[in-house]
């Protein structure tokens, strides 16, 4: 959610510092920071605008400096108002002796707060940051590293942290519990991100700390201690994350980019899949395990869990597994009845959302020991955590609002159903050939439905002057129809519900009026009847109909009714296809409102907070 990055060098680093702020920013961007050592004195900028204003105040204010820690937030505790802004200072904002930034939240920060009121400490803003700066202050006495290992010790809840000593000017301390946060070498010079990315064109040397881990960055040398307080060395991974993969191009915003690398990105994730459907793609256990499970959890948030919950579809038509999907945030606090021969799938593009995280553990405490996680990133939290793992390759995902993310995770999805399938005998020969001949038709059929862009733009011109809309589909279209309300009303502050089309007369039918556009998703399949009685029901009170049909389904242009129709009839992975019409829906409708499509108000990517 926020995003943190730090160095210790013998050159300026408020340019390196400021980019991979930038970097960060899609993680949170309520405000952002940078405190820097500045010939004895700890100083520091700070802006509730964007990282590219920050750069201008620091210029405008000549700051610069040799060992530096940077931030941006998305807010929990306190507004998104300056004085809420990392870094914190401590024991006052004008004569700072620590500087601090934080991702996390801090649960006991009221009890710690009231201690150190009691010491005499002042508090200049509402957030639960500024007591570990206030803490390690408390604990310091001649060494930073000594004091954060203390100060660590009394927090509850999840942090990572950088912290910069006046005394101490070549020195960052960092310490990480239940937020990520990693290590990067340089050459004499060493580096503190939450993300690695934040990296990118620094250093590819990475190393990616652990629960309960305190780091000790100085000028060429660092050293880890472990939550036993153990020295310990981590290895050094080499990271190729190039700056490329951060780069626009020629489109106007992330989302957009990310909606027309779907061909790419689908084929990128399907391309291990080249011999035969084995459980080995899992991972070396996965076989094991699926002969072993006889039930699916899926455990995930937002637009993963409707991932999550198309593949229910499947799994039970395809596989014959009886599956449940929950939302991980209700799971996690739900007293449920845990079966031992479970497959615990847990569904997360970041691989570090908390709630998502949170559930795993829940269910592993439950005794449910087979887990598996479809990830899109490989050095993640969830990765770690879970025994078998499917990496879906959609790249780097900057726009807030998920696009290759989520129909990456249905690919992944329909193998895993595929492959269990199999196991079970209910996929003959034939049929393993007809689906992976459908997989790897994929990416050339997503390309032709995105050539369906200007149809879809003049659909978006009518939706702009909308403050409401129902999205209606059935059976595994009906996540689809939930995909395409959350991603309009994310992006365009457009009240949006989806129904399963059936239950359409069971109450929100009274909601249509002439005023309320309906977007049906249509493909030609056996429920297609049924859902055209249910659109008669909304024609009849006067809605506006918006069609997203395939090929052959009969559904025509007509007053109050306007078709865009898809190329094609795809089956089984027909949901991924509906999905793109909608992903471009509302990006027009977005940009057309003029809303900030990539860091939508209120939101952030990758949700490491509760
Ligand atoms: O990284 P995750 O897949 O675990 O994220 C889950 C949700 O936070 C995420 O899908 C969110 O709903 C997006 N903003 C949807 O576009």
């Amino acid at each position: 959610m926020c995003g943190i990055v730090g160095a210790v060098a013998q050159r300026d680093i408020t340019p390196l510092l400021l980019e991979g702020l930038q970097r960060l920013e899609y993680r949170g961007y309520d405000s952002c920071g940078i405190a820097l050592h500045v010939q004895g004195m700890l100083k520091r900028s700070r802006s509730t605008a964007r990282v590219a204003e920050l750069a201008a105040q620091m210029k405008a204010e000549n700051l610069s400096g040799f060992t530096g820690i940077a931030h941006t937030r998305w807010a929990t505790h306190g507004a998104p108002a300056t004085h809420n802004a990392h870094p914190h200072f401590s024991p006052t904002t004008t004569h700072p002796r620590i500087a601090l930034v934080h991702n996390g939240i801090i649960e006991n920060h009221d009890q710690l707060r009231k201690e150190l009121l009691n010491k005499g400490y002042i508090f200049d803003s509402q957030t639960d940051t500024e007591v570990i700066a206030h803490l390690i202050d408390a604990l310091y006495s001649g060494n930073l590293f000594e004091a954060v290992q203390q100060a660590v010790k009394r927090l509850k809840g999840a942090y990572a942290i950088a912290v910069l000593c006046i005394s101490e000017p070549h020195r960052i301390v960092g310490a990480r519990h239940g937020s990520p946060l990693v290590l990067g070498l340089g050459q004499g010079e060493n580096f503190l991100a939450s993300d690695a990315m934040a990296l990118a064109g620094t250093t590819d040397q990475i190393v990616f700390l652990e629960e309960g881990d305190v780091v000790d960055l100085q000028l060429g040398r660092c050293w880890i201690v472990d939550s036993s307080e153990k020295f310990v060395e981590r290895p050094v991974k080499t990271i190729q994350a190039h700056t490329g993969m951060t780069e626009l191009g020629p489109y106007r915003h992330y989302m957009q980019k990310e909606i027309f690398e779907q061909p790419r990105a689908l084929a990128d994730t399907l391309d291990e899949t080249d011999v035969s459907l084995t459980p080995q793609l899992f991972g070396p256990a996965a076989e094991k395990v699926f002969k072993q499970i006889d039930r699916i959890l899926i455990l995930a948030c937002g637009t993963s869990f409707y991932a999550g919950s198309v593949a229910r579809y499947w799994l039970e038509s395809v596989a014959g597994i009886p599956t449940t999907v929950e939302v991980a945030s209700e799971y996690r606090y739900r007293e449920s009845v845990p079966h031992p021969n479970t497959l615990v799938v847990t569904i997360t593009q970041s691989g570090e959302t908390a709630d998502t995280l949170a559930a795993l553990k829940h269910a592993r405490s439950l005794g449910m020991e087979h887990t598996l996680t479809i990830c899109n990133v490989s050095t993640s939290a969830m990765v770690r955590e879970c025994k078998l793992s499917y990496l879906t390759h959609a790249g780097v995902e900057i726009g807030v609002a998920s696009t290759k993310g989520f129909t990456t995770q249905l690919v992944a999805l329909f193998l895993l159903t595929l492959i269990l399938a199999k196991i079970r005998g209910k996929l003959s020969p034939e049929q393993e050939t007809e689906h992976l001949l459908k997989l790897r038709h994929l990416p050339v059929a997503t390309q032709a439905v995105l050539a369906l862009e200007p149809s879809i733009v003049a659909v978006a011109e009518r939706f702009t002057k909308k403050e409401n809309a129902l999205f209606l589909g059935r059976g595994m279209h009906y996540p689809i129809a939930l995909e395409g309300a959350l991603k309009l009303k994310e992006i365009s502050y457009i009240h949006a519900e989806a129904y399963p089309a059936g239950e359409l007369k069971h109450g929100p039918l009274a909601l249509v009026t002439e005023a309320m556009p309906v977007v049906t998703v249509a493909p030609n399949d056996a429920l297609l009847e049924k859902l055209k009685s249910n659109m008669q029901e909304v024609r009849a009170r006067g809605g506006e109909l918006y069609v997203f049909a395939d090929a052959d389904t009969h559904i025509e242009n007509e007053p109050g009714i306007y078709v865009v129709r898809l190329p094609g009839q795809y089956g089984l992975l027909s949901p991924i296809l509906h999905t793109i019409p909608l992903q471009l829906l509302a990006y027009h409708t977005a940009v057309a409102r003029g809303t900030d499509v990539d860091k939508p108000r209120n939101l952030a990517k990758s949700v490491t907070v509760e």
